[in-house]
Order: structure tokens, then sequence, then C-alpha cells
């Protein structure tokens, strides 16, 4: 116990907060109808997301990204790592191809050396170290092994006894590996890429982990999960894998590197066995995660260190192979359509018009300007919107116009209406759009992200229908899973005895 509490405490000091989270996504292209990468930034713009992980280091997309300004994480296959761990020349040869071809126009920040190669490509793993090793001297070469991480992402499953997280360990039938990954981590001032899931351990615990607790919303306070060697409480699965992570690695004495989460996310829709994949779960863990790592909230063992985190992922892929829910982790379908409207008011501007489904009513362009002015005085008066924001002085005054006056009048009525079919007419001369006609100081009702009067995001309140269980000491195991993940998570209930 003391020494664990050693261990916690030099951790603590560590581990230090040098810059603000992120939230970036994946990009998987398993679908019939891929957009092409064009269609990929614009999406990517559009949404104001500022960071990809893409699977590959594909051409075409890399040169798509180039003067955007967002920040790609590029991946070698796991199909390619045999080779490049077995040569230090294939592994330049990499680099050149499809890493300095495409710097400073494309900023390519961070390498993903495979993917959870100890569990989906143990064959691998023998050359994990030196693959890694080989990328980044390639990059030393060319002077850019400082801007350029080189990492590789892990399953979670990885991590053993991860509740409490204070107990958490590495398997140690991968030592031999783990321990040179975590020290050249460390050496390259790197950081560690896992991959997160609560859905799995959600379904795979039999019911023990609450749904609330997988997706961030509050539980009572005798049913938070506590560790009993550190004190800490934990409010949501995601923290206690990260946590679960860090202690595993001051297990090894190793307590300065930063965790990255390289996927997390859940599917919109599943099978008859995945009754949990619904709209609404997805909707609620995807919004209720982007705001907990804006948030810069860390976890209970780090609170305020940064846990950047990618979403699971951009598009639904329909063509990945296995169940229902496979095919439906996607925030957007290939049409670039959100898949549902995350509730996100006051996160930032990240997935900004994703946040609203925003539509607006305007004054149609062409139309008849005795009509407009007809219109707007009626929106004022018999309709009983606050047209004082279109005073003289008042934020919404300029452009002193009868289009852009009718335009705010109308969206207010609109908006006021709750949009209802027919309110956004003025016989004939309003449409609806969902181009956010807000500018400068007037800012639209309607209008979030910038003064969200959105804030609907039911999803941070208690469900009146928690899952949890009896609030006894609760401490499980479970492993196994079909994708990617197969954590072994126990949790341990308030209400259990504290030290065990
Ligand atoms: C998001 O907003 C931008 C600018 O307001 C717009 O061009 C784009 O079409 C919108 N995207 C979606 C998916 O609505
Ligand atoms: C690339 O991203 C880094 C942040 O990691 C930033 O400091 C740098 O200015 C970016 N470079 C370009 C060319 O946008
Ligand atoms: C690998 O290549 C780099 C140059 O790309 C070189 O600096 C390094 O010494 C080489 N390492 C080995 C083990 O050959
Ligand atoms: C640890 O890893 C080994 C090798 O992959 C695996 O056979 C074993 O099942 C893992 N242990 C647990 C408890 O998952
Ligand atoms: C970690 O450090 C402690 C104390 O210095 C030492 O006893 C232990 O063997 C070390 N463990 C590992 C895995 O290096
Ligand atoms: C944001 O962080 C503050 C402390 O930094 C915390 O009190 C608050 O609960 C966090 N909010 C969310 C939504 O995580
Ligand atoms: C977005 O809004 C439009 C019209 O307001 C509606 O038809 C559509 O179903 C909405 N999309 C989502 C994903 O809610
Ligand atoms: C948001 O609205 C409040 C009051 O409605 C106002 O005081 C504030 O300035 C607005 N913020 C922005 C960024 O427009
Ligand atoms: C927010 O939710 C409440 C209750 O569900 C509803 O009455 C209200 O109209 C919603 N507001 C908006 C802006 O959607
Ligand atoms: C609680 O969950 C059950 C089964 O999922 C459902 O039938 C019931 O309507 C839910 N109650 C509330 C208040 O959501």
């Amino acid at each position: 116990m003391a020494v664990l509490l050693l261990l916690f405490l030099s951790a603590v000091s560590l581990v230090s907060a040098a810059e603000d989270a992120f939230v970036g996504v994946n990009l998987g292209t398993d679908l019939s109808d891929m957009p092409s990468p064009t269609e990929v930034v614009a999406l990517l713009k559009a949404q104001n997301i500022r960071h990809i992980r893409l699977y590959d280091a594909d051409r075409a997309m890399l040169l798509a990204l180039a003067d955007t300004g967002i920040q790609v994480t590029v991946s070698v296959p796991n199909d390619q790592l045999l080779g490049i761990g077995q040569s230090n020349a294939t592994a330049a040869n990499w680099i050149t191809r499809n890493v300095i071809a495409h710097v400073p126009a494309t900023n390519i920040t961070a390498i993903a050396v495979g993917s959870e190669v100890l569990t989906a490509l143990p064959n691998a793993a023998p050359v994990l170290v030196s693959a890694l090793k080989f990328i980044h001297s390639a990059l030393v070469a060319s002077n850019l092994d400082r801007q350029i991480k080189v990492s590789t992402p892990h399953s979670s499953s990885i991590i053993l006894d991860s509740f409490p997280p204070s107990q958490a360990f590495f398997n140690r039938s991968w030592d031999k590996v783990m321990v040179p990954v975590l020290k050249f981590l460390q050496s390259t001032d790197s950081y560690l890429m896992l991959n997160v899931y609560p859905y799995y351990d959600y379904m795979q615990s039999n019911g023990v982990i609450p749904l609330d607790y997988a997706l961030f919303r509050p539980l009572p306070p005798n049913k938070e999960a506590v560790d009993a060697n550190t004190l800490l409480h934990y409010t949501n699965v995601f923290d206690a894998i990260v946590d679960a992570a860090y202690f595993a690695m001051s297990y090894l004495n190793i307590t300065n590197i930063p965790i990255v989460v390289t996927e997390s996310g859940w599917p919109s829709k599943g099978d008859s066995a995945e009754p949990d994949a619904t709209l609404d779960n997805a909707n609620t863990y995807n919004s209720n995660l982007i705001r907990h790592v804006l948030n810069n909230t860390g976890t209970p063992k780090h609170p305020g260190i940064a846990v950047s985190t990618y979403i699971y992922e951009l598009y639904n892929e329909d063509l990945r192979p296995g169940s229902v829910s496979e095919k439906n982790w996607g925030l957007f379908d290939a049409n670039g359509l959100p898949i549902y409207i995350l509730h996100l008011t006051g996160a930032g501007t990240v997935l900004a018009n994703d946040t609203t489904n925003q539509t607006f009513c305007v004054a149609k362009e062409g139309s008849d300007r005795k009509m407009l002015q007809a219109a707007l005085d009626w929106a004022c008066g018999p309709g009983k919107v606050d047209c004082s924001p279109m005073l003289q002085g008042q934020p919404c005054y300029e452009p002193d116009n009868v289009v852009t006056h009718a335009t705010y009048a109308f969206n207010a009525y609109f908006q006021k209406m709750a949009k209802s079919p027919g309110t956004c007419d003025f016989k004939g001369v309003a449409t609806i759009t969902t181009t956010d006609p807000s500018h400068g100081p007037c800012i639209f009702p309607g209008s979030a992200g910038r003064n969200g009067t959105f804030d609907n995001s039911t999803s941070l309140a208690p469900s009146s229908n928690s899952t949890a269980t009896s609030g006894c000491l609760s401490l499980f195991f479970h492993s196994g899973g079909s994708f990617t993940s197969s954590v072994i998570v126990g949790f341990l209930l308030l209400s259990a005895v504290l030290f065990l």
C-alpha cells in the first residue's frame, strides 16, 4: 500500500499539463461510396475538425489535406509492419514516400506504427520496437523528429485488473515488448496511444457496469466507483481505463508519458444482441466525451492533464464485416449528413454545425421589397418578435436595409415558433437555410456554438432509469470481444469496504 501511494504521488508530479486537449476523428474508409478526399476535407472544414487520424498514408488524402492546417496522424498499416520492423531502409523509404513528400504543406504531427499489434497481430510484436526505432531514426535523419511523434496504438485489453485502476498492470506476457516500447516513448518525448471502448466493457459486463457509468452520466454518489487504494472517485468508465493505463505504466516505474486516446466512440445502431447501440446512447456518449475532453477535465489521477481523443469515427462504414454495430460507429453518412445531432453547446467550435442541425429562416433572394417590408412589419408587430436588436445602435442595426432586417425578423419568428412547418413562409418571401446568417456582433436566434440557444443537453442529466446494480461490493472481470477491445475492468462501488 505504501509503495502504491508513493508511486502514485510521484506520478502526479511528473505528467505535466503541456497544452489543451483536442478532439479529432478517425477516418475509416470501408464505405461502398467513399467520399473523395476533397469531400472529406470539405466536411472536416465545415465541422471545424482540426485533427484527423488516417489508417494509412493515402497519397490523395494527404494531398487534399495540404494547406488546411489540419493536423494529421498517419499510420503504418499492420501489413507493412514486418517489412519496416526488419529493415531500416524500408522504414526510411516509407518515410520518404509518405511523410517527406507531404510536409510541411500537410501538417503530419504523428505516426501510428501498426494498430493494436499485440492483440491483433502478435506475430509482428517482436519487430514492433525496431519498427518504432527505424521510423524514428528516419525522421531524425530528416530533422522532423521534433514535430512528428512516433507511437503505436494499443488495445486497452492489454491492461489487466483495471479496477481499481491503481492495481492495473500490462499483461506480463508482453513485458519484453511493452518495457522497450515505453522506454522508446519516454526517450523520444512521445505519448502512449490507447484505444478506449467503454461500450465493449459495458456490453461484456453483463449488467454489472451501469449504462450511465459508461455514458458519462452522473451517478448517485452511493453508486460512484471508488478506488480503495487511492480513494479516487470514478464517475465514468473512460477515466477509469485511462487511469489504469497511467498506473500500469507507473507499475513499470514509468511516470512521465502522456496518453492520447486514438479511438473511442459508441455505435448508433446494432442488431438484436446489441440493444444499447442506439442513436441516443451514441449521441450521449460522444457528446459527453467531447465535452469531457475539451474541458481539460483530465482524469482523477491526473486532473487537468489533457487526454486528447480521436473519435471513432467520421463515417459509418457500411462495408465493415461483422455485426450491425460494426458498420455504425460514424458521426456522418457518406453524404456528410450527421447520423445524429450532438449536444455540444458550450463545448467550443469543433463539430460546430453538427451540434444543432441548424436551420434558419431568411428573406428569399430577389423578393419584392414592399412585400418584405410588409412581412417585417407584421413580424415585429402582430408576430411579437423582439425587433429591438435592429434599432439604431443595437448589434443588428447594420447593415440597415430591408433584406437583412427582414431576415432577422423572419428567423426570430421561425425560431420562436420552434421551426414548425409553415412558419417560414411570409407569403413566399422567406426560405429555410442551413447557413447561419449571424454577422459580426449580430447573433441570430437559433445560432449555436457562439451563444447557444440550443443548450438542450439533457445527456448530462441524471437518467431516471439507472441500470446500476445493487450498491454492495461488486468486483468483476470480463474479457473477450469481437472488435478491438476486450478490456478487463472490474469496479468497486462506493459502499464497498474502502480498504481491501
Ligand atoms: C456547416 O457550416 C458551413 C458554414 O456555415 C456550411 O458551408 C456547411 O455546408 C455546413 N455543413 C453542414 C454539414 O451542414
Ligand atoms: C502544425 O501543427 C503544429 C501543432 O502541432 C503547429 O504548431 C504548426 O504551426 C502547424 N504547422 C502548420 C504548417 O500548420
Ligand atoms: C537507420 O537509418 C538511419 C538513417 O535513416 C541511420 O541514422 C541509423 O543509424 C540507421 N540505424 C541502423 C540500426 O542501421
Ligand atoms: C496475456 O497475453 C497472452 C498473450 O497474448 C494471452 O495469451 C493471455 O490470455 C493474456 N492474459 C489475459 C489475462 O488476458
Ligand atoms: C521500480 O522501482 C522500484 C524501486 O526503485 C524497484 O524496486 C522495482 O524493481 C522497479 N520495477 C521495475 C519494473 O523496474
Ligand atoms: C469541467 O472542469 C471543471 C474543473 O476544471 C469541472 O468542475 C467540471 O465539472 C467540468 N465539466 C465537465 C462537463 O466535465
Ligand atoms: C435536420 O433537420 C432537418 C429539417 O429541420 C430534418 O429533416 C432532419 O431529419 C434533421 N437531421 C437530423 C439528423 O436530425
Ligand atoms: C451571449 O449572450 C449573452 C446574453 O444573452 C451576452 O451577454 C453575451 O455577450 C453573448 N455572447 C456572445 C459571444 O455573443
Ligand atoms: C429544450 O427541451 C425542452 C424540454 O424537452 C423543450 O421544451 C424546449 O423546447 C427545448 N428547447 C429547444 C431550443 O429545443
Ligand atoms: C426504463 O427502462 C425500461 C427498459 O429499458 C423501459 O421500459 C422504461 O420505459 C424506462 N423508463 C424510463 C423512465 O425511461
